[in-house]
């Protein structure tokens, strides 16, 4: 990508980085309902400096994967090569940079979780732990700003006092990056707890450069026309969506909302294209049923071994044959889908 072609962050409509959710199925299924920029789950920097960097011809992805791993860390495609962003949980600046040259040509942007209230991030200085330690969040966004070709983000909590808040964003922006997600809430507080819009709103009045309103998902935005007013309540340039995607991706449509059924099955044609580990569409497809979980379906679902019998349960047995044999993969349940 050359510099022209640098991604823009502004007035778009952004899928949130989310653990297990955020693999590649539900990031094209984001794209093709209308999302702007797709972020990937966290990845720890030191686990995927490990990984090794393979062209997977069957599947026409890029693959970063552990020597003893079946499994990819992270899979990508030139589906979403310009609108994919990498985010990194990182306390190291040279770890981060050396992770983040790892993928560059193949993704959009990097992006530094500053967020991430849970203890196995924060014990190790990573995630939520970084907004009371501004000479490290200094020190990791300007090796990578000097460091990459491509844009980078952050993206924080707010902290307790505003002014706090304000100087580090402007310390933040002072680094180079290019934007900056502003999850409204503080690290202790939970996602029933209320949104902090003025904040956010106070936030992209001292700052030029564009901000990402999050934490808008139950209180603000069930459907496409809500993303506009939280867009216009918190001032910001972009939102960027989790828990109301997670639930239903179509969420991003500008047409208005698809049936869950719908949504699901537009899901698994995307993750048997790219053979999805089952176990992952297996939680994506149950935390996308929720109440759900409990029909037949659901429990056919839940008791799946494979890709197979969760296609079988979606009437999709067809399809996800039809799609090996094109790719030339095997089409029966020898297929090895060997989550631990
Ligand atoms: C998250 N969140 C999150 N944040 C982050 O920076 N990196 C991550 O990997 C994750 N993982 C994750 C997994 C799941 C299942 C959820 C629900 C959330 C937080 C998320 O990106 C977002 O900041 C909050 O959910 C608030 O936004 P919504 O849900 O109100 O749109």
């Amino acid at each position: 990508m050359n510099s022209n072609e640098k991604l823009s962050y502004r007035n778009k409509n952004i899928l949130a980085p989310m653990v297990r959710i955020g693999r590649l199925p539900t990031r094209l299924l984001a794209l093709q309902y209308g999302a702007d920029i797709i972020y990937s789950e966290e990845i720890i920097d030191h686990r995927f400096i490990q990984c090794k960097r393979t062209i997977n011809n069957a599947l026409d992805t890029i693959d970063f994967t552990l020597d003893h791993d079946s499994r990819p860390m992270f899979r990508t495609c030139a589906v979403e090569k310009s609108k994919v962003v990498l985010q990194l949980g990182t306390a190291n600046a040279e770890r981060a940079l050396k992770a983040a040259k790892l993928v560059e040509q193949d993704v959009a942007g990097i992006d530094v979780n500053m967020g991430c209230p849970k203890e196995y991030s924060t014990k190790g200085g990573m995630g939520a732990a970084l907004l009371t330690n501004p000479e490290n969040i200094k020190d990791i966004l300007t090796t990578l700003v000097k460091g990459l070709s491509i844009p980078v983000t952050c993206k924080i909590r707010v902290l307790p006092e505003l002014k706090d808040t304000i100087k580090l964003v402007q310390m933040i922006e002072s680094t180079g990056v290019v934007a900056l997600a502003v999850h409204g809430r503080r690290k202790e507080e939970r996602p029933r707890h209320t949104v902090r819009v003025d904040e956010i709103r106070a936030i992209t009045e001292a700052v030029s450069i564009p901000v990402i309103a999050n934490g808008g998902s139950e209180d603000c935005i069930q459907s496409y026309s809500d993303i506009e007013k939280f867009r216009s309540a918190t001032g910001a340039s972009s939102v960027m969506i989790a828990r109301s995607a997670q639930l239903n991706c179509s969420v991003f449509r500008k047409e208005g909302l698809l049936p869950m059924e719908q949504v699901i099955k537009d899901y698994l044609k995307i993750a048997v294209r790219y053979d999805n580990h089952y176990i992952n569409c297996k939680f994506c497809i149950l935390e996308m049923m929720k109440e759900k979980q409990e029909t037949p379906v659901g429990q056919a679902v839940r008791s799946a071994l494979s890709l197979e019998q969760i296609c079988a349960a979606w009437n999709m047995t067809e399809y996800l044959q039809s799609s090996r044999l094109k790719r030339g993969l095997p089409t029966g349940s020898d297929v090895i889908n060997d989550e631990p």
